[in-house]
């Protein structure tokens, strides 16, 4: 009876503000914040093998792993346990250690109006935020570090500026900055790349409005909004026993984890690359379902650029025309489709605002010779949304699914295609 009485007298102030912390409370490094139905922890941990002290989110339920979700202090660890996170009097969250008191090892630095009190919480979704007059000044969410969790919008916020992003850890022991990064990039039409430093490592299909605004799929709910004021994307998972995160690691490879309750893992659902970004070359398709066949075919109206590279299956020259000679320019050239890819590299592409007909897209790319190919996908059931290619045609794939692709022919192959469709049975 005693001891009962004891447990609850301890409970019971960590039952009022078990997921807050406000003006003149602190977290030291023993403490740990949980939220209300104590599906996430904040608090400081130590990668495997390091000694260092990071402040972090992650998965309170999920044992014997603790898979961290967020670190605030990825570039500044600290080497003892005398961390503390507290509000500082203009109402920030602040990060201390013992080695400097003056100026904070990391901060959520935003300007606060006035001196009303604030209060910082974490929720059950994984999200830390920061709290004025009811309205959140900064949450967690608009800095992931390598995880992106069901909420999480990854893109642009057009109005300040504001970019955000997935970075790999260092190392499995450092949640330091590392290589690879998945990130929005709005140039000509946006598409998200997995970028190894500043080089493409992988790139995922380009937004047309017919993967927009949401695509219900089972379980989960798929977002990707490009509008004025932001261009996103994000997921949602309506069943709360569906515990599912994506991720960049440190080796480059992004993959979405769904918890197993059954073998307590995280088990893979999706993973990217299967192939490096421009692993076919320009002008050239990968095919991963043809097992006998090299899995780079050129464009309808291209040649390998070398066949003895093509001979040793290295693709990455590419394709070039196969009659140079023959202008594709007002010289009765047109379009030959491309059924089932991955669109190519839309950072050369141009797309209309406007809903128009496919016939207006494809004389759109018509009239500029520099117009090397174009795809329609459907607007709104009120016409075609047009993009159109100016340049190099990059990283293709061809896979079930996939849209339709209008490459640019001149006349001799357009020639030989008709005739072959006069020819089939
Ligand atoms: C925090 O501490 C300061 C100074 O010790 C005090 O003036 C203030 O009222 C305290 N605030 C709260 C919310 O307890
Ligand atoms: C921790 O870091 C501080 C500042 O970099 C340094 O002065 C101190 O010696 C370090 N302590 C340990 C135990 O390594
Ligand atoms: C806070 O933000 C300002 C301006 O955005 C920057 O100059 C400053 O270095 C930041 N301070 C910290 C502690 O990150
Ligand atoms: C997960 O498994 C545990 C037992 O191992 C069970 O108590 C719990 O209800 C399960 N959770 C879900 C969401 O299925
Ligand atoms: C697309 O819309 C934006 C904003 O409404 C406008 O500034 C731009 O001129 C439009 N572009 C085209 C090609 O219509
Ligand atoms: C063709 O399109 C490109 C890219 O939009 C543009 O820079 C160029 O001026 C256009 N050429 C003509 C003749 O319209």
């Amino acid at each position: 009876m005693f001891l009962k009485i004891l447990l609850l007298s301890l409970l019971i102030p960590f039952c009022i503000a078990i997921d807050t912390v406000t003006a003149n409370e602190s977290l030291p490094d023993s403490g740990i914040l949980l939220s209300k139905e104590r599906n996430f922890a904040l608090g400081f941990f130590s990668p495997i093998s390091s000694r260092y002290r990071y402040l972090g989110i992650w998965y309170n339920k999920l044992l014997p792993e603790q898979t961290v979700v967020w670190v605030a202090n990825r570039e500044n660890p600290i080497n003892d346990s005398s961390g503390a996170l507290s509000m500082s009097s203009d109402g920030n969250l602040v990060l201390h250690a013992s080695t400097d008191q003056n100026f904070p090892i990391w901060s959520t630095n935003v300007s606060l109006k006035g001196r009303n009190a604030c209060k910082a919480q974490l929720l059950d979704s994984g999200n830390l935020v920061l709290v004025q007059n009811e309205r959140i000044v900064w949450q967690s969410f608009d800095y992931p570090t390598d995880t992106m969790l069901p909420g999480i919008r990854l893109g642009l916020d057009l109005k300040n500026g504001f970019n955000r992003f997935l970075t790999s850890w260092r190392s499995a022991d450092d949640p330091g900055i590392g290589d690879f990064s998945f990130k929005l990039n709005p140039t000509g039409s946006p598409q998200f790349f997995l970028y190894k430093g500043l080089i493409p490592y992988w790139r995922g299909n380009p937004w047309t409005p017919s993967v927009s605004p949401t695509i219900p799929q089972y379980l989960f709910r798929y977002t990707f909004t490009n509008t004025e004021d932001e261009i996103y994307y994000s997921f949602a998972v309506d069943d709360k026993s569906v515990i599912t995160r994506t991720v960049v690691d440190n080796s480059g490879l992004l993959q979405s984890l769904n918890w197993d309750n059954g073998s307590r893992r995280w088990k893979q659902s999706w993973w990217a690359p299967k192939y490096p970004y421009g692993h076919c070359g320009p002008y050239s398709i990968c095919n991963f379902n043809n097992v006998d066949a090299y899995e780079c075919t050129c464009l309808p109206g291209y040649k390998p650029k070398s066949l003895m590279n093509w001979y040793f299956r290295h693709g990455s020259a590419g394709c070039v025309r196969k009659q140079q000679q023959t202008s594709m320019c007002r010289n009765r050239e047109g379009f030959i489709k491309v059924a089932g890819v991955k669109l190519p590299d839309t950072s050369i592409a141009s797309s209309m605002n406007k809903s128009m007909s496919s016939f207006g897209c494809e004389q759109l790319c018509l009239r500029n010779c520099s117009c090397k190919a174009f795809a329609i996908s459907d607007f709104e059931m009120k016409g075609v949304y047009c993009l159109t290619w100016y340049g190099e045609l990059m990283d293709m794939t061809e896979y079930r699914g996939g849209s339709d692709l209008y490459v640019r022919v001149d006349k001799i192959e357009l020639g030989t295609f008709l005739l072959l469709l006069l020819a089939l049975p």
